[in-house]
């Protein structure tokens, strides 16, 4: 789906991040940069996850309340512009819980189950009975971000698309209570760009793991990131030939190189035997440093000034707090509860 086809018809967009890690380079490729482009479009909201990032970490809170700013200043670094977009945080919109509970009575408990993205995770984190029920249920609370601003758009990674069949699955269920349209369905805006790997190539990328590269990793970390990536294990002398596929050098290449031709060639040579890691490691790392050193910069004054921070973010919530209010208001009225 391209960009330009909304330019007609500005949708409203509203996606989210938890707020439990500074961004990585897979959140930049994969929905960043496409922000940075939809907001001189679109009406778009961005909302920081704090309560979602809590429903599997409330034992740890501070692993979501000391990442509410990074997070801000990795927007702002990347070139979200907060005249153009809406950043807002989820705590701050009590319209957001309260649509959370009436949309709760319309989910049947297999049916959160059942959601594969919500699965896998229960799995990766090894809950197994003890399921956190505010994790069951964060889709519905998704729902809620959602449809509380009528969003009819939402840029997101392929693992969030089961969030936005429930969330049109509710959104189905109130208009069909109400005999009319209240609540917009929302169509997912995924990326041209594919998922990128973590540098060891194995698993998707996470800053637990130690295998991504955040926007404000420093010049080292970057330079050891790119040193220690995972290649072709069987790529042993610089004269043999090499295996493109699944070296995660040339998928980052590909990604972030803005030469594709150069990126051709040095593949050809790679395959053709005598481009050693060494090189298309140097090569990776230089246009790594160039592209990050301006957004570390930036971010680091960003979070110099923590006060402009929480003022943007609390224009941005006080702006979105009045848009959600006003769904709730309607969502109320369907069950019949404004009376006072
Ligand atoms: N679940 C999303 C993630 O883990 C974060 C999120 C919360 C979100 N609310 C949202 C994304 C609303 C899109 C729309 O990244």
């Amino acid at each position: 789906m391209n960009i330009e086809q909304f330019t007609d018809k500005p949708e409203i967009i509203l996606t989210g991040d938890r707020a439990t890690g500074p961004l990585h380079l897979g959140h930049y490729i994969g929905s960043l940069k496409q922000r940075v482009a939809l907001q001189s479009v679109h009406d778009q909201t961005i909302l920081v996850a704090d309560m979602q990032g809590l429903t599997d970490n409330a034992h740890n809170p501070s692993k979501v309340s000391s990442n509410i700013l990074n997070v801000v200043a990795d927007y702002l670094a990347v070139g979200i512009d907060p005249i153009k977009t809406t950043i807002c945080l989820q705590s701050q919109l009590p319209a957001l819980a309260e649509l959370t509970m009436y949309y709760s009575n319309l989910v049947t408990i297999a049916r959160l189950e059942r959601n594969p993205t919500v699965k896998s995770e229960i799995q990766n984190k090894g809950f197994e009975r003890s399921i956190p029920a505010g994790f069951l249920t964060y889709p519905i609370s998704q729902a809620a971000d959602i449809s509380a601003f009528n969003a009819t758009l939402v840029p997101v990674g392929d693992d969030q698309l089961p969030m936005l069949e429930q969330t049109n699955e509710i959104v189905r269920k109130v208009n069909s209570l109400a005999g009319k349209t209240v609540l917009n369905e929302c169509r997912p805006l995924l990326s041209k760009a594919s998922r990128l790997p973590s540098t060891d190539g194995k698993n998707k990328m996470s800053k637990t793991m130690g295998n991504a590269i955040n926007l404000g990793s420093s010049e080292k970390e970057i330079s050891v990131a790119v040193k220690s990536m995972y290649t072709d294990p069987n790529h042993l002398k610089i004269e043999d030939s090499g295996c493109v596929e699944g070296n995660v050098v040339f998928t980052y290449l590909d990604a972030f190189h803005s030469d594709k031709n150069y990126v051709g060639q040095l593949k050809e040579h790679y395959q053709r035997g005598g481009l050693g890691d060494g090189t298309t490691k140097k090569i990776l790392e230089e246009c790594l440093q160039d592209m990050l050193r301006p957004i570390r910069e930036r971010r680091a004054e960003y979070l110099n000034d923590k006060a402009q921070l929480v003022d943007i973010l609390a224009k941005g919530s006080q702006v979105s707090r009045e848009k959600t209010e006003k769904v709730l208001f309607d969502v109320k009225d369907i069950f019949g509860l404004n009376i006072l």
